[in-house]
């Protein structure tokens, strides 16, 4: 190749220095950008997702303040001691997936969940809820969930029980007519319980019970097992309570019941260490080959012996029912002095055993049932169920990522409003409820109290919303049953209670989802 010599000035390579120098600070800046961009996302990372304790699946994180994403994003406040030992892991994580930061006292809180009975304990705080604000406790409960109250509370389904010792003369009564009842002895603190002769039991010992034992339990490759229900009191003034309906806790004793020794708890009582149904010879293939859950897997074991699993079921939701019922007036007189009465809600377990006959027997009513997987990781899908179908049906697990704080009446509005909660049409159009005078025009529309309504909604929600949870009170009625409901029928019940059995009498007329 020829050059022409004028052109071949010697000539630098590559940029002059200024190009160079621009070009360097361009690319120093951009990097400098990025790295900010990268630290600023970083730390707004981890302001919300820092962990608690070492189970990186169930972390939830932690409230900050001042960001329009944490002023947005709903606020739990787990109560409990030792709260980050793995206890309440499905607890936080579930609260986590539905969109929750964690947050104390101090933080700005939509929820608390209180490990313990909250209403001692925090007593300034539960005088001064607000009225978005949700608590997992209701004032009142322990009359359901202490032993003696709930034993001593002549409440079918519950085996005969006497409270110690002023019970003492009734107690002796009865053992001398029915000389062959064993009795178990239990106190409201004290968990283990013994069978033991009339000579051995201790008529003087104060905060017990004496209770009929059953002696006849049903057993399964010969042990005898209990069956815990998941049930979620939504509202006490009007009473609402939803059972989990598809999914129970089944626990073995560890030992085979026959023959009875009554030194060796493990043959008739269920502790930590029980057998779960997967270690069962007659269930295992339910549980296992089929994939059932814990409640078909009792189901196809039921109909392999010839017997209706409806017909425990039935039983169990007419005990859940009676209790509620039964500690009706101690549940309103407990809430009478809080402002806020829609603030509580409650997840309780009840606990049954059945006999050779599938009768059900109440045994107890735990509150904060145990939610722990550390012995048996197969709990985990129930335990996290659980708490899912108890936040929804509340309306704490919501598909709305705004704090509940923060809800607008629009918000409320896009899930229910005014219109959802309409009933009767053609009567409350018609010209015998033109005024509100007859009572059977008490729930259009226009005979509503404000507050009426509001429960309406709340109702209208919780339906909604129930998932697996089926309410078993006010009781599903058929749809046959609501075309002919009987406003009158009603007239022992509360006036706000007999409004919520006429609309969800009402409901089922209209739409069968509200039926049984
Ligand atoms: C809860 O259950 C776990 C394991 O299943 C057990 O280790 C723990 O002691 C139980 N806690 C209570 C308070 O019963």
């Amino acid at each position: 190749m020829y050059h022409n010599p004028s052109m071949v000035k010697p000539k630098r390579r590559g940029l002059p220095p200024h190009v160079l120098y621009v070009l360097a600070s361009a690319l120093g800046l951009g990097l400098l950008v990025i790295m900010w961009n990268v630290y600023q996302l970083k730390a707004m990372q981890e302001a919300h997702f820092i962990g608690h304790g070492p189970y990186p699946g169930a972390q939830v994180a932690e409230a900050s303040g001042g960001t329009v994403d944490s002023y947005r994003r709903p606020v739990v406040w787990i109560h409990a001691k030792h709260v980050n030992s793995g206890y309440l892991k499905h607890v936080m994580a579930v609260f986590e997936r539905a969109g929750y930061i964690r947050g104390d006292a101090q933080s700005s809180w939509d929820v608390l969940w209180a490990h313990d009975y909250p209403f001692k304990e925090l007593s300034a705080v539960m005088a001064t809820l607000k009225p978005y604000q949700k608590v997992n406790h209701f004032p009142g409960t322990g009359y359901i969930t202490n032993k003696v109250y709930l034993a001593t509370s002549d409440i079918a389904y519950i085996p005969k029980a006497f409270q110690m010792p002023n019970q003492r003369d009734a107690f002796l009564l009865e053992t001398k007519q029915n000389r062959d009842t064993l009795w178990v002895q239990k106190s409201s603190s004290h968990r283990g319980i013994k069978v033991k002769s009339v000579e051995e039991l201790d008529l003087y010992a104060p905060n017990t019970f004496i209770q009929q034992y059953i002696s006849n339990p049903y057993l399964i490759d010969g042990k005898k097992f209990d069956l815990g229900f998941y049930v979620t009191l939504t509202s006490v003034d009007p009473l609402r309570v939803y059972v989990l309906h598809d999914e129970m806790l089944v626990r073995f004793c560890p030992t085979v019941y026959n023959p009875i020794d009554f030194a060796d708890v493990n043959k008739y009582v269920v502790g930590d260490d029980y057998t779960p149904v997967w270690k069962m010879p007659s269930l295992q293939k339910y549980y296992q080959e089929y994939n059932y859950n814990f409640m078909e897997t009792m189901n196809a074991y039921w109909r392999s012996k010839g017997n209706d699993p409806e017909h425990v079921y039935r039983q169990i939701n007419e005990a859940i029912r009676g209790v509620f019922v039964s500690k009706y007036p101690q549940l309103v007189s407990s809430l009478q002095r809080h402002e806020n009465k829609r603030v509580f809600f409650e997840l309780m377990r009840f606990d049954f055993v059945l006999d050779e006959e599938l009768n059900v027997f109440l045994m107890e009513v735990n509150m904060s049932p145990n939610l722990s997987s550390a012995h048996f990781t197969d709990n985990i899908h129930l335990y996290e169920r659980v708490v899912y179908n108890v936040l929804s049906v509340n309306g704490v697990a919501r598909n709305v990522p705004f704090s509940l704080k923060n809800s607008d009446s629009k918000e409320r509005g896009m899930q229910v409003s005014m219109k959802e909660i309409l009933v009767k049409s053609d009567l409350c159009s018609s010209k015998s409820c033109s005024t509100c005078e007859q009572e059977e025009c008490r729930i259009c529309y226009k005979c509503l109290q404000p507050p009426q309504k509001m429960m309406l909604q709340d109702a209208f929600l919780e339906h909604n919303n129930r998932r697996s949870m089926r309410r078993v009170y006010p009781e599903a009625i058929t749809h046959e049953q609501a075309k002919n409901y009987d406003i009158s029928s009603d007239g022992s019940l509360h006036e706000n209670d007999q409004i919520m059995r006429e609309w969800f009498a009402a409901k089922c007329a209209q739409d069968l989802s509200y039926c049984q």
